[in-house]
């Protein structure tokens, strides 16, 4: 992997810019260039992936989306994001949640790609204490209906109680059940559904202010809408699946674009693994 921006001595530098992986080394021998490519360690990502530093009054939530997208657009094949992911794709997935504090996501993302506990992983162990973290991020479920399969591992044994968000009024036996089950419900909505500003508030209340989002489309899109996304982590894999697959963020569209700044950009075999912000952000 290499560093295409900001430039840095990690940036391929050889003549014209760069060749496609595989393709002849026409510069005699290891230049700059082969020696930038190359697979980075966890460690690497996770000072790359950092989240911003506490405010001077303290910590401040910060909301980050964890996304993969083909060239055209799609945000799954056959129903799962897999398919379009890689294994670099995956390390940094891996490494954003090494540094979380909780991970959100929606209720269809956790039935379709049957979500498992966070791990707790010896390479982020220290990383992790010093930050005043628990040993894995905690889930947090985003449901209005609560019609999830509470036996499954991800609501009876974490390693940290899963976290269900809902609304106020969402079915008592359905919550009752996810209790049962070992679940923490948290209110953050009036009515059946979840406010997103006041999801962000809810977690932050629970002390947990590093916090990723990896979706689904239809959850990002109310993060986004709402205006209490700060960064979007956007994975652009080299592929084209044409088909009627969903975008990364889905919805009825803002009154004006969103625009975010460009704060880092790497690249591994046609991946592109961009990381931006909202400018008035933090
Ligand atoms: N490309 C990627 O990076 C990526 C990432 C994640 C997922 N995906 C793909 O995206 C697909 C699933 O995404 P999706 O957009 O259909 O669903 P999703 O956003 O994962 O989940 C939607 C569900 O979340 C709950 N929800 C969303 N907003 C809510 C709110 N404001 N209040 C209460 N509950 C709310 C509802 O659950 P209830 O129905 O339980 O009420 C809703 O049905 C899968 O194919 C997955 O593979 C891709």
């Amino acid at each position: 992997m290499r560093r295409l921006f900001p430039v840095t001595d990690q940036t391929v530098t050889t003549g014209s810019g760069g060749r496609p992986p595989g393709a002849p080394d026409e510069g005699g021998g290891a230049g700059g260039g082969a020696a930038a490519d190359r697979e980075w360690s966890l460690d690497e990502l996770a000072d790359a992936y950092a989240y911003p530093g506490p405010g001077p009054g303290g910590p401040v939530p910060w909301l980050r989306a964890n996304m993969v997208s083909t060239l055209d657009g799609a945000a799954q094949h056959d129903g799962r994001s897999q398919p379009i992911s890689t294994a670099t794709d995956m390390r940094i997935f891996g490494t954003l949640r090494g540094l979380a504090d909780v991970v959100v996501v929606g209720a269809e993302t956790v039935r379709l790609e049957g979500y498992r506990p966070a791990r707790a992983r010896a390479e982020f162990a220290e990383r992790r204490e010093a930050a005043g973290q628990g040993p894995a991020p905690a889930v947090a479920v985003v449901s209005a209906s609560l019609d999830l399969d509470f036996s499954l591992p991800l609501f009876t044994s974490p390693l940290v109680p899963t976290l269900i968000l809902t609304g106020a009024a969402a079915a008592p036996d359905k919550v009752a059940s996810a209790e049962k089950a070992g679940a923490r419900v948290v209110i953050a909505g009036d009515g059946m559904g979840v406010e997103p500003d006041r999801a962000v508030r809810a977690l932050a209340e629970l002390g947990h202010t590093r916090l990723l989002t990896e979706g689904g489309p239809r959850l990002l899109g109310q993060f986004v809408a709402a205006g209490v996304l700060d960064e979007l982590c956007l994975t652009v894999s080299p592929m084209l699946t044409v088909g009627d697959a969903q975008r990364i963020a889905g919805g009825p569209s803002v009154a004006v674009p969103h625009r975010f700044a460009l704060v880092s950009l790497l690249e591994e075999e046609g991946f592109l693994f961009s990381r931006y912000q909202r400018p008035d952000a933090g």
